[in-house]
């Protein structure tokens, strides 16, 4: 039985139906380069991954909205009404969904009756693969379609970094969503986060492959100092301001940033800037790269935007430096990163297919004997974007 028949089996018994449910997909994603840009106005370039989560639904007639989760079944059904949407700290991971509907309401879509909503996801809770944004652009596609609202993907992408922003309380930018809802099988998106102008570029590697290294230390956003970066880089605009006309730090060429840093008065703030203005650079130059075929170089900007935000922006720490750097050290490697907002989480390498189980055997060694547990690894398919399967 494929995933959507054993599903739709399961959706059938917990709500009690013989209806056969309408089945969506969204997407987890990785970063290739780009990373604390989107906020900034800079550049990122994600692509979306074949783990995600698998969204079926069906309307009902009432007012009510059943989600249910696989992932979390000890939580059980989790139940509300269309007239309350409000956030609610018991609700635990329902508020993602909750919100992606409470936004929609607000923006004036019609969505006059309930719908029971079952989610399985096989993406790795807090490992920084963007689990929360694929849960809201499931429910996002999955509501555009049994309502039939006719959003096009970029409002359902911008709703879902208002759940974030607005409802949840993280301040995060446009990269996972917008990863989420426009992702394109085996390739990346290269995203100009300050006007949404995007392009495709093919990702293939011939003979690497990308291997997906978690770190298994969890982190949560909402409890971690992202907001407070961002904050201080905002600080670090307006410092600039005082004499540049400039609105975001992704506007800044590195050459203008080392000539003007000097107006940014905290020293801490200026290392955040730094970071934001030449991460943006290393990301146009690792499109470059990638479309020129130069693995090599693409591999040595992602060492670059690692040790960038290791120092400048610290948002790495123990474990991501640990996996990273022990990446660095063998062989057949050509270039290891962390991927989203660090603190934990996963990190990316491109590893030479021939050398890919020495790779997963002795990065794991020592890292288990640096950290005191074990890493996992996953070798993730480049995928399309959230919609009906
Ligand atoms: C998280 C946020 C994104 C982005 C990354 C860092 O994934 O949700 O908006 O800021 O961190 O690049």
């Amino acid at each position: 039985m494929n995933t959507v028949a054993a599903l739709s089996k399961e959706f059938r018994s917990i709500f009690n139906t013989s209806k056969t449910p309408r089945a969506f997909f969204a997407p987890g994603r990785i970063n290739l380069i780009g990373e604390h840009t989107d906020y900034n106005g800079g550049h990122v370039f994600p692509a979306a991954i074949s783990y995600g989560t698998y969204a079926l639904g069906l309307k009902r007639d009432d007012q009510k909205i059943r989600f249910y989760s696989m992932n979390f079944p000890d939580i059980g059904m989790i139940e509300c009404e269309l007239a309350d949407l409000t956030f609610d700290q018991s609700h635990n991971w329902a508020n993602y969904p909750k919100g992606m509907l409470y936004l929609l309401k607000e923006a004036g879509q019609q969505i006059l009756h309930g719908a029971d909503i079952l989610f399985y996801g096989n993406i790795p809770n807090g490992a920084g693969l963007s689990s929360s944004a694929s849960i809201e652009l499931a429910t996002g596609v999955l509501i555009n379609e049994l309502f039939e609202l006719r959003m096009e993907p970029i409002s359902l992408i911008k709703l879902g970094q208002k759940v974030e922003n607005a409802y949840i309380g993280v301040n995060s930018g446009i990269m996972d969503q917008f990863a989420i809802g426009m992702g394109k099988k085996d390739h990346a998106i290269l995203l100009n986060c300050q006007t949404l102008d995007y392009k495709y570029a093919p990702f293939t590697l011939n003979e690497h492959v990308m291997i997906i290294m978690n770190t298994n230390k969890q982190r949560t956003l909402a409890g971690s100092k992202y907001n407070e970066r961002r904050i201080e880089c905002e600080k670090a605009l307006s410092d600039l301001q005082t004499t540049l006309s400039i609105s975001s730090l992704g506007q800044l060429t590195t050459e203008e940033f080392e000539t003007h840093r000097h107006l940014i008065q905290n020293k801490v703030n200026q290392k955040r800037a730094k970071h934001a203005v030449y991460e943006n650079i290393r990301t146009l130059k690792a499109l470059e790269k990638l479309q020129q075929g130069d693995l090599t170089a693409f591999g040595i900007l992602m060492n670059e935007s690692h040790l960038s935000l290791r120092d400048d922006y610290e948002v790495t720490g123990l474990e991501l430096d640990t996996i990273v750097q022990t990446a660095w050290e063998q062989k057949g490697v050509l270039g290891a990163r962390m991927t989203g907002a660090g603190f934990g989480g996963c990190a990316i390498a491109i590893v030479e297919k021939e050398a890919v189980e020495d790779f997963k055997k002795n990065v794991n060694t020592i890292y288990q004997h640096t950290v005191g547990y074990e890493a996992s690894f996953y070798t993730a398919a480049i995928g399309d974007g959230a919609k009906e399967i």
